[in-house]
């Protein structure tokens, strides 16, 4: 029987991790063709995968027969991957952020909605225990309506030290794109994605440029540095909601990391990741801490078998980019309002 044929573009450490793993998971899938433009990088994808077909330009893997492609490049290397891919037919799952300016996931989406294609960003965050038992619960009621959230996805010094991540023409915006995108993502699709309608912003570089503070993934190049290493950002959406949003990589904070979020509607309250909510019912407070049933050890390989599942079933992306666009659209207001030093107003 012919299995699910799979390429990948751009086999670095995502791919050849956590992607890699999942697509091994699932029987009825063969990844075929790898390519990086570097060649040790391809080479060693297709030793793990066992993958036939070995490239270093993309457009050479999207010309074979292929069911999908699974793209996980630096961030700007997405766009044109991902246009690639869709005009040659394939379905795509493509790394977080799909994009990093509102019109380049417009015009993607908008392709694989003329060719029927599955475009599906890969918000891995989703697929944690903590994020549907939380999905769960708000959709039993138990939130309300949202008024308020706060997203953190803040690192006392853990910034990735690779050119993909520092250097603004390969990674297009700094902690914002890389880890705040996830908690963002996870909180909005728990408030059912409101539409985003202004934001106010501060992008800058505190630490980054200098050497206060070790990084713990090692040295960067401090020249090569062209993203933030800091932003924050007040959002406010269409039904009346508002949101804070943090994201760092390098700071003087007692946690490493805390990617988290807090909401707050009219029924109750929660937080992600943890689970703890609290309530009054019946004039009493309540609180406690929500689990679920299933005990997800991989959410990265959820997210592929989703993706898998949704392309054989001829079923809805299951992040779709009419989502995806509205995470972008805060994003990219955070740094045009520090450029414009002024409120945003969203026309998405
Ligand atoms: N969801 C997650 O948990 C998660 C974690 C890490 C990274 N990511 C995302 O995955 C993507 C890749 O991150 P990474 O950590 O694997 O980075 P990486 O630097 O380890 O790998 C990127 C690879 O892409 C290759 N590449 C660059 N330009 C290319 C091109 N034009 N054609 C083909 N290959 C090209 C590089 O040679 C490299 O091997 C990023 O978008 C990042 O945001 C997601």
């Amino acid at each position: 029987m012919r299995k699910f044929r799979v390429g990948a573009i751009g086999t670095g450490g995502i791919f050849r991790g956590p992607h890699v793993t999942g697509w091994k998971a699932l029987p009825e899938v063969e990844v075929v063709a790898v390519c990086d433009a570097n060649s040790d990088a391809a080479k060693a994808a297709a030793e793990l995968t066992g993958a036939q077909h070995v490239f270093t330009d993309y457009r050479d893997l999207v010309k074979l027969d292929l069911d999908a492609v699974d793209i996980c490049t630096p961030n700007r290397v997405h766009t044109p991957a991902v246009l690639a891919a869709l005009e040659t037919g394939k379905h795509v799952l493509c790394e977080k952020p799909l994009a990093v300016t509102t019109r380049e996931v417009r015009r993607m989406g908008e392709l694989a909605d003329r060719k029927k294609l599955v475009l599906m960003t890969a918000q891995h965050q989703r697929f944690t225990s903590s994020a549907l038992a939380i999905k769960e619960w708000a959709a039993a009621g138990h939130l309300g309506e949202v008024y308020h959230a706060r997203v953190r996805a803040m690192r006392r010094a853990w910034l990735p030290a690779r050119p993909s991540f520092i250097d603004h023409s390969l990674a297009g915006g700094g902690p914002c794109m890389d880890i705040g995108v996830h908690a963002l993502d996870a909180c909005l699709w728990i408030m059912g994605f409101p539409k985003p309608v202004r934001v106010t912003g501060v992008a800058k570089v505190n630490f980054a440029k200098g050497h206060k503070i070790p990084g713990m993934w090692g040295e960067w190049d401090r020249k090569l540095f062209s993203v933030e290493d800091f932003a924050a950002g007040f959002v406010h959406f269409d039904n009346g909601a508002t949101m804070t949003l943090e994201a760092a990589w390098i700071g003087h904070q007692v946690e490493n990391e805390d990617m988290s979020f807090q909401l707050f509607g009219m029924e109750g309250g929660v937080k992600w990741p943890s689970g703890e909510f609290a309530s009054v019912v019946g004039g009493t407070f309540t609180h406690g801490t929500l689990t679920y049933p299933r005990r997800i050890e991989r959410p990265h390989s959820e997210e592929i078998q989703a993706f898998y599942e949704a392309v054989m079933n001829h079923k809805p992306s299951p992040v779709p980019w009419t989502e995806t666009i509205k995470v972008i659209a805060i994003l990219e207001a955070v740094y045009e309002s520090q450029k414009r030093g002024r409120e945003i107003v969203l026309k998405i």
